[in-house]
């Protein structure tokens, strides 16, 4: 049995009053740790503090994005040890935002990959096929490849520990959520390659998220799907109200 994770994405939104005022709402409201993994990825400024302020509490603090050297004179990057300095668990890597604004890709997704493990860090590794790959028919083979590169010469340990984030770029902040039965068959087709890249037992292992316009009133039927273990949520992780009852519906 997969144990659920719910992870809040903020992007770029917050300021850090908002940011903490929310973490201190929250945090007393995370469901208990042994049945979901509830999780806030902030923006890099604030994650020291918002850290310091979830200690005791079931809420999990996750970073975004991070460089993939463990440091060096990259201006303007965060490294993966000063991520596990400051005691931050997860780490978002190959957003498609990042792959489309920031130039990542899937051999840089990979060599982040293999730093989060460096380092300590749970990697929630993007993935996610655009419109007109959608269209024409590539999904299955879009998302395999990035599987198979994103997670390449990871051990079978660090394989299963790793979160995957299936994200329909389409389906991202567009309000248009893919159906459950397509994000559980593209999942599914994820899981499937897992097996196939190392066995049948990581695959069962590895636990797998639908991200793209996920909300209250959809998340209990893509929890319910056979494939989907958790959700990766935008725009319904800004607000307390919503975030919670995401986060219970994980239970
Ligand atoms: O990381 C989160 C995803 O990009 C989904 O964003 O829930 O606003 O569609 P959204």
């Amino acid at each position: 049995m997969r144990k659920p994770i719910i992870a809040g994405n903020w992007k770029m939104y917050k300021t850090f009053s908002e940011a903490k005022e929310f973490v201190e709402e929250v945090k007393g409201l995370a469901p208990d740790a042994s049945k979901v993994d509830s999780v806030i990825c902030a923006p890099a400024l604030f994650l020291q503090q918002l850290q310091a302020s979830v200690e005791g509490s079931t809420l999990q603090i996750g970073a975004q994005t991070m460089h993939e050297e463990k440091e060096g004179a990259f201006t303007g990057e965060i490294s993966p040890a000063q991520l596990a300095d400051l005691g931050i668990p997860y780490v978002i890597i190959g957003h498609s935002e990042r792959r489309q604004y920031f130039n990542e890709t899937d051999a840089s997704v990979n060599k982040k990959v293999h730093a989060a493990f460096e380092f300590g860090l749970t990697p929630i590794m993007c993935v996610g096929e655009t419109l007109e790959q959608r269209e024409s028919g590539s999904t299955g083979s879009i998302v395999e490849n990035q599987v198979a590169e994103g997670l390449k010469g990871l051990t079978e340990e660090q394989a299963s520990k790793t979160v995957i984030a299936y994200e329909p770029i389409w389906a991202i902040g567009t309000g248009k959520t893919a159906t459950a039965e397509d994000a559980n068959e593209v999942c599914g087709i994820i899981r499937k390659k897992v097996a196939a890249l190392y066995n049948d037992e990581t695959a069962q292992q590895i636990r797998i998220q639908y991200g793209g316009s996920v909300k209250p009133a959809n998340i209990e039927e893509l929890l319910g799907m056979e494939h989907i273990d958790g959700a990766l949520v935008g725009g319904a992780s800004l607000e307390t109200e919503s975030f919670v009852k995401l986060l219970e519906a994980g239970l």
